[in-house]
């Protein structure tokens, strides 16, 4: 059974107390001791004796990231870890970071709104590493099922997201993923994470509902040709595309 799954695990952040706006700002840590400590506590928590992919949540300024690399060299060498990898990273950082240990993945923000990250894809692919997109559905906006009236409890993180702040902004930009889910007898969440793998990434989305995991992983059945995602590219340039939570159109 094992062997059957892969597990990716991430490690170098912890959760500042909440600075009042209801998030809880990120506080890096990849010293080398506590990143030890923390593959141990990972390896007991999920009761296996490996990770298959361990991934550095955030860079920390303190720490090279040839030093963090040069770790993973020794908990791959000592089968604690097979691969490893690097979230929310730069082009330069990711091309250090592979000269101590080569990188199995990052992990970053890619979605019809969050297009910033898109130059990366032909390095990682370069690297003979992948891409792994987070938050492919731009938390749910993509997904054309929040409407304008949407209220958020708290703790729901959507609250402070600016995608959902003024919601008819999106209105331009959701009528041509409506649009083009037609055209593929599709979800506007499937539309969606077509277009990321399409792009060459994998995408993550997050569901908390079964038959959302279902539709989502319908999603792989739809193929868009390059011309199709020229496209939509070319499309989404001219949309008037809101600012989305990490970042705004590039
Ligand atoms: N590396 C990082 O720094 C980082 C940062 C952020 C997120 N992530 C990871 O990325 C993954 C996903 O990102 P995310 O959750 O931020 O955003 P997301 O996947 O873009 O969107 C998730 C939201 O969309 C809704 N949703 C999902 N599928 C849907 C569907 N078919 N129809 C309607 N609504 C749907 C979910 O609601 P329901 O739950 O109600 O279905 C949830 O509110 C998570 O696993 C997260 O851990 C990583």
């Amino acid at each position: 059974m094992r062997d059957e799954v892969q597990i990716l695990t991430k490690f170098g952040i912890r959760f500042a107390p909440s600075d009042g706006t209801g998030t809880h700002p990120i506080v890096p840590d990849a010293r080398p001791a506590g990143i030890r400590a923390s593959v141990e506590g990972s390896l007991r928590r999920l009761r296996t004796d490996h990770i298959d992919v361990y991934l550095q949540h955030r860079q920390d300024p303190a720490v090279p990231v040839e030093e963090v690399a040069g770790v993973m060299g020794e908990l791959i060498a000592e089968g604690k870890i097979l691969g490893w990898g690097l979230s929310e990273v730069d082009e330069s950082t990711l091309r250090r970071a592979q000269t101590v240990t080569p990188v199995a993945a990052i992990e970053n923000r890619l979605s019809m709104m969050a297009r910033w990250h898109e130059p990366l894809l032909p390095v990682v692919e370069e690297l003979g590493a992948q891409f792994i997109a987070f938050s492919p559905l731009a938390n749910g906006l993509l997904t054309d099922t929040v409407g304008a009236n949407a209220s958020f409890g708290d703790g729901d993180y959507r609250a402070v997201m600016p995608q959902f702040r003024d919601y008819g902004a999106n209105a331009e930009l959701l009528a041509l993923v409506r649009r083009l889910a037609a055209v593929h007898d599709a979800t506007p969440a499937q539309l969606s994470l077509a277009w990321v793998m399409a792009k060459g990434a994998v995408p993550i989305p997050g569901s908390r509902k079964p038959e959302r995991l279902r539709e989502n992983l319908a999603a792989t059945d739809i193929v868009l040709t390059a011309d199709e995602v020229a496209d939509i590219d070319a499309a989404l340039d001219v949309t008037a595309v809101p600012e989305v939570f990490g970042g705004t159109k590039s």
